[in-house]
């Protein structure tokens, strides 16, 4: 199987851990306050809110896809952990030498930086957890000039549009960024000096 990188990560100012059914409630009040926010970009959010049983069971799925190595959701929380700020997932989605990361945020947890951090540390554990990815992609729509700014902030390069792989009537096009194992390790992107320490 598949090596796992690590289920807890944590940086100055969050804790990113694999998901767990037990944190299903602090999840349900990032997604629920932040329900126009999200559906802007992301189309699961037009079938939120669900019951908290729901998404207990769908975390539990989470967790047990990170056991197997299908792929891996992180849950992201403020540093005392009373708090879910977001999401982020390492997918496994393209060439077996890369990894592709997404992720939203609360909305009251925008505009500090937090995603920028998060995906920071993520790619680290990434090029870390597999000597044999060489890199890693982050995706978005070509409008959402946000999302598009955390892997700039980060130093990944800009590799264009290509026709999205799941198109919907509002998008027909993905935005393409991608950072090389080399790359990430001599580029000093502002969003670096965040990252801390790795915990297995
Ligand atoms: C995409 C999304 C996660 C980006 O959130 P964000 O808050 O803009 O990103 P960050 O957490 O990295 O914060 C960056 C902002 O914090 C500021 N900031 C403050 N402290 C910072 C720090 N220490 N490091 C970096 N940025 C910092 C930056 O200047 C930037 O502000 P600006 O937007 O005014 O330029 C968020 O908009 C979201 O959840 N959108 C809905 C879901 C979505 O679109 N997901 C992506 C699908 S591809």
């Amino acid at each position: 199987m598949i090596s796992l990188p690590p289920a807890l990560i944590t940086t100055p100012r969050l804790i990113i851990r694999r998901r767990d059914p037990s944190d299903a409630a602090l999840f349900k009040d990032a997604v629920d306050s932040s329900l126009e926010h999200l559906r802007q970009w992301m189309p699961w959010a037009h079938d939120e809110p669900i019951p908290l049983e729901a998404l207990r069971e769908r975390i539990a799925g989470f967790a047990l896809n990170f056991e197997e190595g299908r792929e891996f959701v992180y849950g992201i929380l403020s540093k005392d952990g009373s708090e879910a700020l977001g999401c982020l997932g390492l997918h496994l989605r393209n060439e077996d030498t890369d990894r592709e990361i997404g992720y939203w945020l609360r909305v009251s947890a925008t505009g500090q930086g937090f995603i920028t951090e998060a995906a920071a540390a993520v790619t680290t554990a990434a090029f870390a957890t597999w000597p044999d990815v060489q890199t890693v992609t982050i995706v978005c729509d070509p409008a959402n000039a946000r999302s598009a700014a955390v892997p700039a902030r980060l130093g990944y390069s800009c590799l264009g549009n290509r026709p999205s792989k799941e198109p919907t009537p509002a998008r027909s096009e993905d935005q393409v960024w991608r950072i090389t194992r080399e790359g990430w390790h001599s580029s000093t992107g502002n969003g670096r000096a965040a990252v801390s320490q790795i915990q297995p």
